[in-house]
């Protein structure tokens, strides 16, 4: 058991590259509880460690992490470091990615800001189920079929494969369609935060003799840091919450090559159609245009409203959907 612990400590000290192993005291007294809470997330730091390219995103993640909870709380940056004892600017050295904390400090960090380390460092939704879908993925069947969404096919209209693409496929699901735009040779990486759907997407992409970069992430924690050509997402934008949209989608578009494009989808609220039979406590709902004016800058090849029937859960209800295509020129 020793063992397992140290082997894990050591990754997470690896991972997040502490300054010093020297200065962690050893578990007593009140330090005991929150060694404890660093060690019981040691498991999902070491899935971060294996993960090539994590470790040099981690600082980003935390910087937007502490900023963005930070102000969640309404602590400035000099009322946040007088509670951990530092001066304001050691917490805008974290806040610009110019330096981590001491690992010795996350602890406390996690419960000034009343967030757990695992997502103060990016990767929340490991412990959790966030997603009612969870349970649908694990059965054998496909939940959403394998058929590729009919926008798939707009995507290689408007931007086929003739040059190398990258593509990210945000909220993947079962990945029937990353595995669509892989099979038809565009370079695709794909998240979702379900495991279950994530390991089928990637045993689809293996039956079909595909390659898919699969990742688990949660979108309210996922930000990019490298360029992509093509950005699509079906029916998974409502779990970005709408404090959050405006620089979730800065982000996007700003690591989006120039002529590059977003097809995205999003339900949006109606007041003459009832709300889904799936309460999900993580699902905010959109408004009408509200996606169009993320891209008030952009070229908008098209930007329809479609309301149509559907039967997930087993319940026959309707659902309004803003779909749009937009183009970075
Ligand atoms: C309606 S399904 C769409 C799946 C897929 N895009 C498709 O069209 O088949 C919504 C997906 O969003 C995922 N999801 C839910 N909450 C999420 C979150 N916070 N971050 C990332 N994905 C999430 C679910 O696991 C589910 O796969």
């Amino acid at each position: 058991m020793k063992m397992v612990i140290m082997d894990d400590f050591d990754l997470m000290l690896t991972s997040i590259q502490a300054t010093s192993i020297e200065r962690l005291q050893p578990p007593v007294e009140d330090s005991k509880n929150s060694m404890i809470r660093l060690l019981n997330v040691s498991v999902n730091i070491r899935r971060l460690v294996l993960s090539k390219g994590v470790r040099g995103n981690l600082k980003n993640k935390l910087a937007n992490n502490v900023q963005r909870y930070r102000k969640e709380k309404g602590l400035t940056q000099e009322a946040l470091a007088g509670q951990l004892g530092l001066t304001s600017q050691a917490v805008s050295k974290w806040e610009n990615a110019q330096a981590m904390p001491d690992i010795s400090l996350l602890p406390q960090l996690s419960q000034i800001l009343e967030v757990s380390v695992d997502k103060l460092l990016g990767y929340a939704a490991y412990d959790n189920q966030v997603t009612i879908y969870e349970e649908e993925y694990q059965t054998s069947t496909y939940y959403w079929g394998t058929e590729p969404n009919s926008a798939c096919y707009q995507v290689l209209e408007l931007m086929p494969p003739t040059r190398p693409l990258r593509l990210l496929d945000i909220g993947c699901g079962e990945g029937k369609d990353a595995v669509f735009f892989a099979r038809n040779g565009y370079d695709v990486t794909a998240f979702d935060v379900s495991d279950a759907g994530i390991d089928k997407a990637r045993s689809l992409a293996d039956k079909i003799g595909v390659k898919l970069k699969v990742l688990k992430a949660d979108i309210m924690d996922f930000r990019l840091d490298s360029r992509f050509d093509i950005l699509y997402s079906s029916g998974v934008l409502h779990y970005i919450k709408p404090e959050y949209r405006d620089e979730i989608f800065s982000n996007y578009k700003q690591f989006t090559n120039e002529g590059g494009m977003h097809v995205f989808n999003v339900f949006v609220q109606k007041p003459f159609i009832a709300p889904p039979p799936e309460k999900e406590t993580n699902a905010y709902s959109w408004k009408s245009g509200e996606l169009l004016q993320h891209y008030h800058d952009w070229l908008i090849h098209s930007s329809p409203e479609v309301i149509f029937d559907c039967n997930s859960s087993g319940i026959p209800h309707k659902h309004a959907m803003s779909k749009l295509i937009a183009q970075k020129v």
